[in-house]
């Protein structure tokens, strides 16, 4: 690879098998302020980053959101999580939750998530941490507890959960997926 930012983005992948094992403090500290270093349309930086070690609250959010796709009418996700081990979460010890306040024009605040989850994976990569990019975080909230997780973890006032990032240290190191290099076009 031509340099190590280059590697860190071509070697990141999902990790969807956690160990118990919790990344230390001051990376948690490095990741959490990669994160806030993303760039944000009209620099609104309306987001939080909330990291979250208490496993007892990682066990009720995961099983919440469970909850919820199981109510669903429509099952597909609910099984699709069931055939990977029904762990929504994947065992992982450690999840950092992003909150956002709704923008306009409408919808405009998911690019800004988007991009802050990936400075998270990323900068988790660089330090030797497996993540986890995860949307289906947001069904956690969708339910009757989702005041109740949105007061524990501080959400202000007006903010909904954006995105999830899943931290740990995968039980088998996977692998990124194959580049699709018909997606590309060079035209001069
Ligand atoms: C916005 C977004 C949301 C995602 N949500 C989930 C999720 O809830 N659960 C999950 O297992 N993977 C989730 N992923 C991971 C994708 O499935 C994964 O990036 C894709 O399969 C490509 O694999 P790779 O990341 O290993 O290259 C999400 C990825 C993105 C970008």
């Amino acid at each position: 690879m031509p340099n190590d930012t280059i590697n860190t983005i071509m070697t990141r992948y999902t990790c969807r098998s956690f160990t118990d094992r919790i990344p230390s403090d001051d990376d948690l500290q490095i990741i959490a302020k990669a994160a806030i270093a993303a760039p944000s349309g009209m620099n609104r930086q309306l987001w939080r980053v909330i990291v979250v070690k208490n496993r007892a609250l990682i066990d009720e959010m995961e099983t919440e959101g469970m909850k919820v796709l199981q109510t669903m009418a429509d099952k597909a996700i609910y099984e699709r999580i069931m055939s990977r081990g029904g762990k929504l979460f994947y065992n992982a010890p450690c999840v950092i939750v992003v909150p956002i306040a709704k923008t306009e024009p409408a919808g405009a605040e998911l690019f800004d998530c988007g991009i802050l989850s990936e400075n998270i994976a990323l900068a988790a990569t660089s330090l030797g941490i497996d993540s986890c990019i995860c949307g289906l975080m947001a069904f956690s909230f969708a339910g009757d507890k989702g005041a109740e997780f949105k007061s524990k973890l501080g959400f202000p006032e007006g903010y909904e959960i954006g995105i999830g990032v899943l931290l740990g240290y995968a039980t088998e190191q996977g692998k990124p997926h194959e580049l699709d290099m018909d997606k590309l076009s060079f035209i001069e």
